[in-house]
């Protein structure tokens, strides 16, 4: 039994004007008719090779938390638990807490812990991956899916082969070294080289060794996020963890936190289309798109367009692009976007000058 776990308490601003502080871009139908974090609860379940998936643990903030289970509820999916963080802390303490709780119903309890707004389409292919990954963790692995990298991506972790990965084909290899976020040009020599995949951002292993990981790497989060899981309380369906001993904790990412430092990694590589859709031009390229590169999405149109994604969420805001090239125009009840396709990872920041501006 594989146990997944969905973190599903991001804030995406990135997508911004789609993606909301209250409602944010993992709750949203982005491509396709299911919202992100019901396409990912789905291409949870099932099995994996022989290995049947668990009813998927949740892991979000509080204030999503009857988003989450409706969603789920309208996809039909059944729920495992839905643990409820007080404050967003980023990802460590949320799969810390996610393996101690799991560890405590079944102490060789294996976890596939997976971020909730990436699009995957091949699901059975994605599913086979981790049934590839399900040997290492007898060695006391931790497993990572790499993705063959396509340009020199600042935003992701990289991961570098090590020479014994030579002739490992597409089973589990074991990792030099995990490299989050790195400076541009850093980015640049890693994707001239060959032995570097992208961090997908999914993890396989047994919730022992990764409480290990965090026993060896991150031992100030062990005795917060124990006493934040020890206080929870239940909350009609939900599992409310301890305010208190969950603001001690720091704020940091598993893959910070426990992926660099960590020494016992391997990597499946994955060969189907991944996207984790962080920015409008993202999503431009995994959309249906007319012959000059345009895509129009809701109640929007375009004349004359290269290149571009037009957008309107509000069936009130009618968008109509004419000879626009490389734009990205978003609409919604409230608020619209225009942005020049190479610029859409700045959205970001644009979204924190209007935090500013009250
Ligand atoms: N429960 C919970 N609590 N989930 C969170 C929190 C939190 O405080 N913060 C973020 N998440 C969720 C997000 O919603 C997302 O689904 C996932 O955790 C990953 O967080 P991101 O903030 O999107 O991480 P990232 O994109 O910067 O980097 C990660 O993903 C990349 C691939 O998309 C890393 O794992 C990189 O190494 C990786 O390449
Ligand atoms: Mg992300």
């Amino acid at each position: 039994m594989i146990h997944p776990c969905i973190l599903c308490g991001g804030s995406g601003t990135r997508l911004w004007p789609l993606s909301r502080k209250s409602y944010p871009k993992q709750f949203v139908a982005v491509t396709g008719e299911e919202t992100l974090f019901q396409a990912t609860a789905r291409r949870l379940s099932g099995v994996c090779g022989a290995e049947p998936l668990a009813p998927p643990l949740i892991l979000t903030h509080a204030d999503f938390r009857f988003i989450a289970s409706q969603q789920l509820g309208e996809a039909g999916i059944e729920a495992g638990t839905i643990l409820l963080e007080p404050e967003g802390h980023n990802t460590a303490p949320a799969v810390l807490v996610a393996a101690l709780q799991l560890q405590a119903c079944d102490p060789e309890a294996v976890l596939l812990v997976a971020p909730s707004d990436h699009r995957i389409p091949d699901a059975a292919a994605f599913r086979a991956a981790v049934a590839r990954g399900l040997p290492a963790l007898a060695k006391g692995r931790i497993v990572t899916f790499g993705i063959r990298p396509t340009r020199a991506e600042t935003g992701y972790g990289w991961l570098e082969l090590s020479a014994e990965a030579e002739g490992a084909g597409d089973g589990p290899a074991p990792l030099a070294r995990f490299v989050e976020k790195p400076a541009p040009e850093e980015a640049a020599g890693m994707l001239r080289s060959d032995r570097f995949l992208w961090n997908a951002g999914i993890f396989l292993f047994r919730a022992a060794d990764m409480i290990a990981a965090f026993e060896a790497h991150a031992p100030a989060l062990i005795a917060p996020v124990r006493a934040a899981l020890a206080g929870a309380t239940l909350d009609l369906d939900f599992l409310r963890l301890a305010a208190a001993p969950w603001k001690a904790t720091a704020a940091i990412s598993l893959d910070y936190a426990v992926m660099e430092p960590a020494r016992n990694l391997s990597v499946v590589p994955y060969a189907g289309s991944w996207s984790d859709l962080g920015t409008w031009d993202a999503v431009w390229s995994e959309s249906a798109r007319d012959a000059c590169g345009t895509g129009c999405q809701g109640t929007a149109d375009a004349i004359d367009c290269e290149n571009s994604l037009l957008r309107s969420d509000s069936p009130e805001v009618r968008l109509v692009g004419i000879g626009l090239r490389d734009v990205m125009a978003i609409a919604t009840r409230d608020a619209v976007l225009v942005a020049h396709r190479s610029r859409t990872q700045e959205v970001g920041a644009a979204v924190a000058l209007l935090h500013a501006q009250g």
